[in-house]
């Protein structure tokens, strides 16, 4: 394993199991709401510690991009962090949450861990090296029709404007699949897109600290990411459509009528 990654890997386990700990006593916890429908927990903002801590006790130059303390430090070396993806299900008691590091090397993300501390599941990927679950080389499904597919999404809830949108892809992705999912983590979606359980995924306003780990594991297991328009620039709009091979260009033709030029990257 890379020592970088290795060091991912020690950071998530860390977290995961201090939010694993944490979900016997979720009614004691001190919650603090940041905008409309959107919580942080003490767990995260304790697990976000955890996790920098690790990294920079191997890499104190490192730069660090994390969801609840912001950016800190300059340099080539990038660490984007989510402590705890899917706090609204971690504080509603549903087991579908996770940690999710990405390291960007110049601009591009060369390692990644999602770790699911419930189902002590650890996805990890390095750029050229493929993705791993465990020990278990990961390969994007083989699903050839959309008709075939199951789709996971994220719905929007914090920001609005681009409703009209998304209802309308829902509504043709509902009649043209087999069926649509909403679990509640988008790095847990990218991850499991990797592992084959899905065949596409798509959402409308994520943040670099959703995607960055998710997306490395999703082109490591021969999937392909863009935005919704089919080209990069993802990992800043946040709008986001994933697949196999063969269902992403699939998905991106069903979007393509209800798009605005608000959501091209
Ligand atoms: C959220 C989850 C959710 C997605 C949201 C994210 P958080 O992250 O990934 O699935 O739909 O867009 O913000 O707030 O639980 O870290
Ligand atoms: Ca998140
Ligand atoms: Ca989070």
């Amino acid at each position: 394993m890379h020592p970088m990654l290795n060091i991912a890997v020690k950071a998530a386990r860390r977290a995961g199991n201090l939010i694993h700990r944490s979900t016997d006593k979720i009614d004691q916890l001190t919650i603090t709401k940041k905008s409309h429908a959107d919580f942080v927990s003490e767990v995260d903002r304790a697990a976000e510690q955890t996790i920098i801590q690790t990294l920079l006790e191997a890499y104190p130059s490192h730069a660090i991009l994390a969801e609840e303390s912001g950016s800190h430090g300059e340099s080539e070396y990038l660490w984007i962090i989510d402590p705890l993806d899917g706090t609204t299900n971690f504080l509603h008691g549903l087991p579908q949450f996770c940690v999710s590091i990405g390291l960007q090397h110049k601009g591009i993300l060369t390692q990644a861990v999602v770790y699911d501390p419930v189902k002590n599941e650890l996805f990890t990927a390095t750029r050229g090296q493929g993705a791993y679950l465990n020990d278990r080389r990961l390969r994007v499904s083989k699903r050839l029709h959309l008709a075939d597919s199951l789709i996971g999404t994220g719905f929007p809830y914090t920001r609005f404007e681009h409703m009209d949108a998304y209802i309308g892809i829902f509504k043709d992705l509902m009649q043209k699949t087999s069926g649509l999912r909403r679990p509640g983590s988008a790095a847990l979606d990218l991850a499991w897109l990797a592992a084959g359980r899905y065949d596409g995924f798509f959402e409308i306003g994520l943040k670099p600290w959703d995607m960055a780990a998710g997306c490395l594991l999703v082109i490591e297991a021969g999937g392909m990411v863009s935005d919704l328009y089919g080209t990069d620039g993802f990992m800043k709009s946040g709008f986001i459509c994933a697949g196999n091979p063969t269902i992403h260009p699939l998905l991106l033709q069903v979007m393509a009528p209800h798009l605005t030029p608000e959501l091209k990257s």
